[in-house]
């Protein structure tokens, strides 16, 4: 996807294969949003914003609220550290962060925004706008790290290192590492994808927010075990194969489950990865995505379809979903804790019974590809020649307990990488410890029945 910035823009960017580096401190303060004509619907092309109609200044203060000169309130929250969403005045407002990069080079312009999209919260009235900071932020400058080419990775297959999996076990005891067999007939490059995709990684994950005493009161009350699956809510794990689209296998699947929930389980959908991966563009395909776009943002602007009406390739290509389908609603997507960065393990916990499973996110490292049972911490360890880096991995939260043995709390998950893998296509992971950045983003949204 290339998007060519329109004339407003000082110099011209291309949405490349890496997110911008852009925080609370650089996008909080007082934006100009340059608006083109709002007579649209969801298949307008903002490839750029055309015609400026409309000028809108708005104030933006940490951690979510908005403002604009005629006194309105509402609401904005970063979008990982790719760009943000606004809401007021009865219309919402989403763009990608501004950034170029040259080589390895990045620079991140984010006191701009790429032409992004805006509707009324009724979904009608589309237009294109493009974001300015009223005063300029300097630009930012990183180097990508060190990458394996993509043309690399897929000529090299993967070759189980039993002395990695031996290492694993001796070095602890809270978990199982085992060889699988169905790996071996994946390159390096599908590694990757499957455990996120070069562009699901984020710079600088939030730590968990502090919990305050009104929601620890709450999640006091709680059960001590918790698991949405012993009531058959939740849908049967599948398989991403070698593409980087668990984000819409954890959106698909968040949905998937509270369909059952909302209608007591005489409606079991299954609904369309692939529709995802070849037909938003609030996501990369195969090479990545985020849940709060997809299960949350897409679901509500453009509907989800049922797996048949456009079944699973595992592989991008042009949008190919049976136009005569009819599309499902979510709304109501939101971050658990409100904002990007409000996020806590109580408030996972309050929500996840409350309201049903969560899409959480957290970082893989090449350990975590052996797992076979038990809780998962991250053994620190790492392969001499480690390809896979640390992706960010969309998955979907069910449950959670207390292990018997050792006491350690844990989160039951659902995986995308078949039943074979793991316990039956799930695993359980370390809890209140935010272990590989678990507790940071979790999100959820609600069936529009
Ligand atoms: C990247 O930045 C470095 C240091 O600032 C510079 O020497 C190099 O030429 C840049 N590379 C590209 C491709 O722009
Ligand atoms: C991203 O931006 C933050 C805040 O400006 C900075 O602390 C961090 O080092 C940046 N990360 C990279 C990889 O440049
Ligand atoms: C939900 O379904 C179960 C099992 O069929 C049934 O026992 C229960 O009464 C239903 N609950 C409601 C609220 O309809």
């Amino acid at each position: 996807m290339l998007f060519i910035v329109g004339a407003l823009s000082l110099f011209s960017v291309v949405f490349a294969d890496t997110p911008a580096n852009c925080t609370y401190e650089d996008i909080q303060g007082r934006w100009l949003f340059q608006i083109g004509d709002r007579g649209h619907d969801n298949t307008v092309n903002c490839d750029a914003v055309g015609k400026v109609e409309t000028n809108v200044y708005l104030t933006l203060k940490f951690p979510d609220l908005a403002t604009d000169d005629e006194g309105n309130e509402g609401f904005w929250t970063l979008i990982y550290n790719q760009g943000f969403e606004v809401r007021i005045k009865g219309r919402k407002y989403f763009a990608f962060s501004a950034y170029e990069k040259n080589g390895k080079n990045v620079t991140s312009h984010c006191g701009k925004t790429m032409p992004g999209w805006t509707h009324d919260v009724m979904d009608r009235n589309w237009a294109c706008f493009q974001g300015q900071k009223v005063t300029p932020v300097p630009p930012k400058h990183h180097q990508m790290p060190e990458q394996h080419s993509v043309e690399l990775l897929q000529q090299l297959k993967f070759r189980t290192n039993y002395d990695f999996i031996d290492q694993i076990n001796k070095k602890q005891s809270l978990w199982k590492a085992t060889a699988y067999r169905d790996m071996e007939d994946m390159t390096l490059e599908d590694l990757v994808r499957r455990a996120g995709g070069r562009k699901s990684k984020i710079i600088g994950i939030p730590k968990p927010a502090p919990v305050s005493e009104e929601v620890k009161r709450i999640a006091d009350k709680l059960p001590e075990i918790f698991d949405w699956r012993t009531t058959g809510f939740v849908s049967p794990v599948r398989n991403q194969g070698g593409c980087g689209s668990c984000y819409a296998f954890s959106a698909m699947g968040m949905n998937e489950a509270r369909w059952r929930l909302r209608t007591n389980n005489t409606e079991q959908p299954v609904f369309s990865p692939q529709d995802i991966v070849e037909c938003s563009e609030y996501s990369q395909g195969c090479d990545g995505g985020f849940p709060y776009l997809i299960g949350g943002k897409y679901a509500e602007d453009f509907g989800i379809v049922d797996e048949k009406c456009n079944p699973y390739k595992g592989k991008d290509g042009k949008c190919s979903t049976d136009k005569s389908c009819p599309r499902q609603y979510s709304y109501n997507y939101q971050y658990i804790g409100g904002f990007y960065g409000g996020c806590n393990e109580e408030l996972m916990k309050i929500n996840l019974v409350k309201n049903g499973p969560l899409s959480v996110s957290f970082e893989v490292y090449n350990d975590f590809f052996h797992y076979k049972g038990g809780v998962y911490v991250h053994t620190g360890l790492q392969e001499k020649f480690n390809p896979f880096e640390i992706t960010n991995h969309a998955v979907l939260l069910v449950g959670y307990g207390v292990d018997a043995a050792t006491g350690v709390k844990f989160w039951t998950v659902k995986n995308s990488w078949g039943t074979q893998w793991g316990e039956d296509g799930y695993f359980r992971i370390r809890r209140g410890t935010d272990e590989c950045s678990i507790e940071s983003i979790a999100v959820q949204s609600f069936p529009l029945y």
